[in-house]
């Protein structure tokens, strides 16, 4: 897969490019990199224009700078897409995280959008509760360290509804986990803490949207996810089965099976 680096603001932003077609953005989730979506790639690049980063700090992307907001990520992804000179809106396609960063994206660049994939996310903000542990974990992760942060988080993320799976794809989750850095796992707590919540801005949202929830998510739940894809004027909701927070992981047939027939099927505004 040909990966490039891209000079965007003070960062170095890794990404792939691959394909021909409608652009898609393919955004990962916390503390993840954009290898997490290589089997989307493969398949949707067949099809479209994949263009999948490593948010800053980040997989292989560096910054100077700490991103504290999640405003920050959606100004590197439209500086991005303009580095790559990516003239037509795009479909964009985020994970929980991804999904955060969508919404900013959306508010910050309507006109670059035209359509949303929103994956095992939700556009409320946190309660004072979690926000307030997710300050208590942005400072102990440098005394903890990754490794453990991997242990305890790839089983949340996986799904607990088939043994044999999670237990293959726990590695590959733990790995990408600990190789995050300590600095880009606090700043991530720190800006999805600070999250504005979007519930609000989705009724304005009138693109072609899908969100996509696994059965067995914990984090974000399908009620959740339905209620939020009943706001929006053009959104319908679907579950993948035997699928925890990682959809596209866990699930890749199903998964691709069913956002393929959406990205082919709906008609994208081009504004
Ligand atoms: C993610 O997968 O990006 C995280 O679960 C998001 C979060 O911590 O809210």
């Amino acid at each position: 897969m040909l990966k490039k680096k891209l000079a965007v603001r003070d960062s170095q932003i890794n990404v792939v490019d691959m394909g021909q077609g409608p652009p898609v953005l393919l955004i990962h989730g916390f503390p993840l990199n954009q290898t997490m979506w290589n089997s989307q790639i493969l398949e949707f690049s067949k099809s479209h224009r994949v263009i999948c980063p490593d948010l800053a700090g980040f997989g292989l992307s560096q910054c100077s700078q700490p991103r504290l907001h999640l405003r920050d990520h959606a100004r590197d992804l439209s500086e991005m897409l303009d580095v790559l000179n990516v003239l037509e809106s795009v479909i964009f396609c985020g994970l929980s995280m991804g999904g955060y960063i969508g919404w900013e994206f959306w508010k910050q660049y309507p006109e670059k959008i035209s359509g949303v994939v929103a994956c095992n996310t939700r556009a409320a903000n946190d309660t004072p509760e979690v926000a307030r542990g997710r300050k208590i974990a942005a400072k102990s992760i440098f005394k903890t360290g990754t490794q453990l942060l991997a242990r305890q988080m790839a089983p949340r993320l996986l799904s607990s509804g088939s043994q044999e799976q999670t237990s293959s794809l726990q590695p590959t989750v733990e790995k990408m986990i600990e190789q995050t850095s300590p600095d880009s796992i606090a700043a991530g707590q720190i800006a999805m803490s600070a999250r504005t919540d979007a519930t609000s801005w989705l009724p304005m949202i009138d693109c072609p949207a899908l969100f996509v929830g696994g059965e067995y998510d914990e984090i974000t739940t399908t009620q959740e996810m339905s209620s939020n894809a009943a706001l929006l004027p053009n959104a319908q909701f679907i579950e993948i089965k035997k699928a925890g927070h990682l959809t596209p992981l866990e699930q890749p047939e199903s998964f691709n099976d069913q956002v393929l027939g959406f990205l082919n099927s709906s008609q994208f505004c081009q504004r």
